[in-house]
């Protein structure tokens, strides 16, 4: 691994992502090892005119000890963070910016030789052009120490195909392909890394893994509160811009994409942007909107909203391993419960002669994977039911995290993304063009929801969402096994 003068400048620092996920993360990492107190330095930048000091005391309550590791280090690691106030327009702040950044950098405690700067945009994406400009002109890693400048950049990339490929122009007349980072979180998480292991190093899954024993995909988001807080934002967006054309459908492509030629980075991603290239226009029958009652109650939300706050919306990819099988991404904000899982179900077993044993027809087959929480795969299957009579039951062959890798500590997201980038690695990051084709996805659809010609249907808050969502999983082939529920496993 590289060594040096590391930088991680953390911009619109004061902000709620900051605070709630990318200072947490490098205090996760620090206090790992990850990061060293003689090479990393942490800038905070905003404009608010606060102290080094003033800076530490609002973070500190949010580098809570969630791993149940010790916090004696975290003085130390407060003492790396030093602040600079600035406009994200403004000459000036930039070039007191650099002149932090290099202070440290030439300064003798650091390793000489390397300049690595990673800058963290925590900010609205209105703000990226003029800050990635400023960050071009004045804070660019000083090219006689060698190095590094990477900049990390979150969602929402624009609203539509228009906006964002015009978002993507300008960090692009800046800042080459390789320096840009474009998070999605989910592919930080544990559960979704592992698809690819999964699917490639499985013997098992290889034959089945297509249209022959696979009747349809669900791939679902729920949780179980509403937008409190976020209404402003929200609204502008909706849960398709939200959830779905990212996470849900990176979560699709890891799914649905061909065996990749090896584990580079670009050949991951030019996988996932074939098997996006694969899908078919949505076809509005196949779509469910839905807004919670009391969701316009918000001060912040216009009282004549027509935002989504749930989303059913099958996907039809257009190759030789999917034709005819439904990707049904679904998510939900005021459900019933807080989960995201992927759940493969496929065919029924033909010539079935267990049809009467227990006068009843037994569920499908069905291999899910609990995103979070309780990360854990599953497999449901019929079993003969343990007892003298020949009758059947559905049952589990369960691998839950928690109880078969007790003591193991599942990583943050963000913390591994942070350090996918320390490390120069972009598989787990979007690609210019992936981001492209999935906003060819959903634009239109997203353009009839925006003038008003699809509207949300209401759905109680704390239900399961609108119940025509449900007859569009049943039209699309989904049968749902009652009586059956996974409970995950109690240590
Ligand atoms: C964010 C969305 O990207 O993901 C939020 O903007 C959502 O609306 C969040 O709550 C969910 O993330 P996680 O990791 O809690 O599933």
């Amino acid at each position: 691994p590289e060594t040096g003068c590391l930088s991680i400048i953390v911009l619109g620092a004061s902000g709620d992502l900051a605070k709630k996920k990318t200072f947490p993360a490098l205090w996760n990492l620090y206090r790992q090892g990850f990061l060293q107190s003689n090479e990393v330095h942490i800038f905070g930048y905003a404009r608010t005119k606060i102290s080094d000091d003033e800076l530490r005391d609002r973070i500190r309550g949010y580098l809570v000890d969630g791993h149940g590791a010790s916090t004696d280090d975290l003085p130390q690691f407060l003492q790396l963070i030093k602040y600079v106030n600035g406009g994200y327009d403004s000459d000036e702040g930039f070039r007191l910016l650099d002149k932090a950044i290099s202070e440290h950098e030439f300064s003798k405690n650091s390793q000489e030789g390397t300049s690595r700067r990673l800058f963290y945009l925590a900010l609205p994406p209105s703000v990226y052009p003029s800050v990635c400009k400023m960050i071009r002109k004045f804070c660019m890693n000083k090219s006689d120490l060698g190095g590094w400048t990477r900049i990390v950049v979150e969602k929402p990339f624009g609203k539509d195909l228009d906006t964002s490929e015009e978002l993507s122009i300008q960090l692009g007349s800046l800042f080459d392909e390789k320096q840009l980072y474009r998070i999605d979180h989910y592919l930080g998480k544990e559960l979704v890394q592992n698809l690819l292991v999964l699917r490639f190093a499985n013997r098992f899954f290889l034959p089945l893994w297509n249209r022959d024993n696979i009747d349809n995909i669900q791939i679902v988001f729920r949780e179980d509160f509403g937008t409190e807080g976020r209404g402003g934002y929200f609204d502008e967006y909706g849960i398709i811009r939200d959830i779905i054309q990212n996470h849900l459908l990176q979560v699709l492509c890891l799914v649905a994409m061909e065996k990749p030629v090896s584990l580079r980075p670009e050949h991951i991603r030019d996988e996932k942007v074939k098997v996006l290239q694969s899908v078919l226009p949505i076809s509005y029958e196949e779509v469910v909107i839905g807004q919670y009652e009391g969701y316009k109650d918000d001060p912040t939300v216009s009282d004549k909203s027509n935002t989504p706050t749930f989303a059913t919306v099958i996907l039809r990819i257009h190759n030789e391993r999917w034709e005819g099988v439904p990707f049904i991404l679904k998510a939900g904000k005021a459900l019933n419960s807080r989960k995201a899982e992927i759940r493969v179900q496929f065919k029924d077993v033909p010539g079935d002669i267990f049809r009467f044993c227990s006068g009843v027809k037994q569920g499908r087959n069905e291999f899910v994977i609990r995103l979070q929480p309780s990360e854990a795969m599953y497999m449901k299957l019929t079993v003969k039911k343990p007892g003298l009579e020949m009758a059947t039951i559905q049952s589990e062959m369960d691998l839950s995290y928690r109880q078969r890798y007790q003591g193991v500590t599942i990583p943050e997201a963000y913390e591994r993304l942070i350090l996918d980038t320390i490390r120069g690695d972009q598989q787990h990051f979007v690609r210019r063009d992936e981001l492209k084709v999935a906003w060819e996805i959903f634009t239109p659809l997203l353009h009839k929801i925006d003038d008003g010609e699809l509207k949300p249907l209401p759905y109680k808050p704390g239900s399961r969402g609108p119940a025509e969502a449900d007859k569009l999983l049943e039209k699309a082939g989904y049968v749902q096994t009652h009586g059956y529920i996974w409970i995950p496993p109690t240590l």
